[in-house]
């Protein structure tokens, strides 16, 4: 049966706000979760300006309250879910010793358990009507760069929980799909504190369709763009036959960004003392 009611997290910016557009556009009722109250607001105008059928909850991914108070939101007003997007995320630049502890708390539990949290919660409806969990991790997840390395661990985690649920909710009937983009221009990379945003990725607006895609065709996977399957494929084929030649690379590479670092440091304009 065609999905009807679908849960989309993280839906005031990025991929989640583009989902929602384009799951309302072909006719699904959406169910929009984020912080912004005020940024939901302009979804919603935007999807009923053109028809559409969406319901907003202001509110935090991490915290059970709301989960429940989404879930229940959902239920009272169109009475099924045949969708969960857990796209809602968060980046986190820096080295193990620049990320603090508070950062990298909020990071696994918007990221990780969320995920598991709110797919339990959803589990009892999304049974029901035999529906589907979309995913949202990150081609990072097969990579640890140094400088970003407590960000992969995270989507290494979505992956590896998107697997265990594939395989013990098939025999419900309920389906799961992970999606990894690679770098796209959302407000991620303003959130990550990039110097230059602006100019950071490629654009978002395919990954909205393909979420919308995996709601009506679930898959295993679906890597963003579709050409990084190979480099991302010779990566990982590449860790796992010669791991010391790659831990050597990224040590060079690392150095090389701290002796840039140093250099900028000293070529800039010093400031006069008081
Ligand atoms: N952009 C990329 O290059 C890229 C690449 C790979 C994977 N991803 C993944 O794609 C997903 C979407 O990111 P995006 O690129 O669309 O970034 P984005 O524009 O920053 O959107 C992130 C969304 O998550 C929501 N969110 C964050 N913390 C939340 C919380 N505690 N409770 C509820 N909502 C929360 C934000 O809404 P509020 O702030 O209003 O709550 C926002 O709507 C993330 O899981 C990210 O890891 C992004």
């Amino acid at each position: 049966m065609r999905a009807e009611v679908v849960i989309i997290t993280g839906a005031s910016s990025g991929f989640g706000r583009l989902a929602a557009l384009e799951a309302a556009r072909r006719g699904y009722r959406v169910v929009a979760l984020a912080r912004r109250a005020e940024r939901l607001a302009a979804l919603a105008r935007a999807i009923e300006a053109t028809g559409g059928t969406v319901l907003t909850v202001a509110g935090d991914v991490t915290r059970a309250e709301d989960q429940e108070r989404l879930i229940a939101a959902a239920l009272e007003r169109f009475g099924r879910i045949d969708a969960l997007v857990n796209n809602a995320g968060v980046p986190l630049a820096g080295g193990f010793a620049q990320v603090s502890v508070a950062d990298l708390r909020r990071q696994w539990e918007t990221n990780v358990l969320a995920v598991i949290e709110l797919t339990r919660r959803a589990l009892p409806a999304l049974m029901r009507t035999r529906g589907v969990v979309v995913n949202v991790g990150s081609l990072a997840g097969h990579f640890s760069f140094p400088g970003w390395g407590l960000y992969y661990p995270s989507k290494v985690a979505v992956r590896s929980i998107s697997d265990a649920l594939r395989r013990e909710l098939a025999a419900y009937g309920v389906r799961v799909a992970l999606l990894e983009p690679g770098p796209y221009r959302t407000e991620f990379a303003q959130q990550a504190g990039l110097p230059d945003p602006g100019s950071f990725g490629l654009d978002p607006t395919p990954v909205g369709r393909a979420i919308v895609d995996l709601i009506e065709h679930p898959r295993r996977l679906r890597m963003m763009p579709g050409w990084m399957w190979l480099p991302t494929t010779i990566g990982a084929a590449l860790v796992a036959a010669a791991p010391v030649v790659v831990d050597w690379l990224m040590v060079q590479w690392t150095r090389r960004q701290q002796r840039l670092r140093t250099t900028a440091a000293a070529d800039a304009p010093q400031q006069d003392a008081p």
